[in-house]
């Protein structure tokens, strides 16, 4: 039965969602985001997911136009449905919206100038999270994991929004936490935007380079 939202609002600071749920619903495994997920323009939104992977393109060129609060809301909620190890979430995600950071991250990023990107969201590895009795080495592989999948959901979703994305993977670590001030180290830094002009996707190799069969 859905009950009126009297859940303590818990945003971070600097960021709320454009919409909010009035209700909670039982059996919804997070009520705000679960919400975020199914409000919003969905006109704008693509909804055959093997037409978003087959038309995802990397883009370094992004236009000077902002992204609009519900598509960046759907892109982090997409970042909280994807799988993580024992359901620990060992991730968190930093948006950067200062354009002072943005353009220290740019430094910290081999001077990759499209870093300075509409939306810029940091993934980071928590271990700390991951409550399994493993050894620490387990557990660092398990929240890279989880944070490299939920940077991957977030840039297909971000396709699917017609946006477009760079994954950075050349950076200082070091530099980016000090940028973001956290402990927490980064995995990968996605850049979002509206692409300057839609590219073609690029090949790939031959099925027989890419699959190899073990009877
Ligand atoms: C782990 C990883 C690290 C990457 N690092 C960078 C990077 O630092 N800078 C960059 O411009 N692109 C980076 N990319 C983007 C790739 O260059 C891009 O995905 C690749 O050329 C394939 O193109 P596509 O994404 O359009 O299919 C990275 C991608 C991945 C998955």
């Amino acid at each position: 039965m859905p009950s009126k939202n009297n859940e303590e609002k818990t945003y971070p600071l600097g960021y709320e969602p454009q919409e909010t749920p009035d209700v909670v619903e039982d059996n919804v495994r997070n009520n705000l985001l679960d919400f975020i997920l199914k409000s919003g323009p969905t006109e704008v939104v693509d909804t055959d997911l093997f037409a978003v992977m087959t038309k995802r393109r990397s883009t370094r060129k992004f236009l000077d136009k902002p992204v609009e609060t519900i598509k960046i809301d759907k892109i982090i909620a997409a970042a909280d449905t994807a799988p993580t190890a024992g359901n620990f979430q060992g991730f968190e995600i930093f948006y950067v919206k200062s354009p002072e950071k943005k353009k220290i991250l740019v430094e910290a990023c081999n001077k990759q100038p499209y870093v300075d990107a509409p939306v810029v969201l940091v993934f980071c590895k928590n271990p700390s999270r991951v409550k399994f009795d493993f050894s620490d080495d387990i557990l660092k592989k398990f929240a890279i994991q989880d944070a490299t999948l939920a940077a991957g959901y977030s840039q297909l979703a971000a396709q699917a929004l017609g946006l477009s994305s760079i994954w950075i993977g050349m950076f200082d670590e070091q530099k980016i936490m000090d940028v973001i001030e956290t402990d927490l180290v980064p995995s990968s830094v996605l850049c979002i935007g509206y692409p300057e002009q839609t590219k073609f996707p690029k090949p790939r190799r031959n099925l027989k380079d890419l699959v190899h069969v073990t009877w």
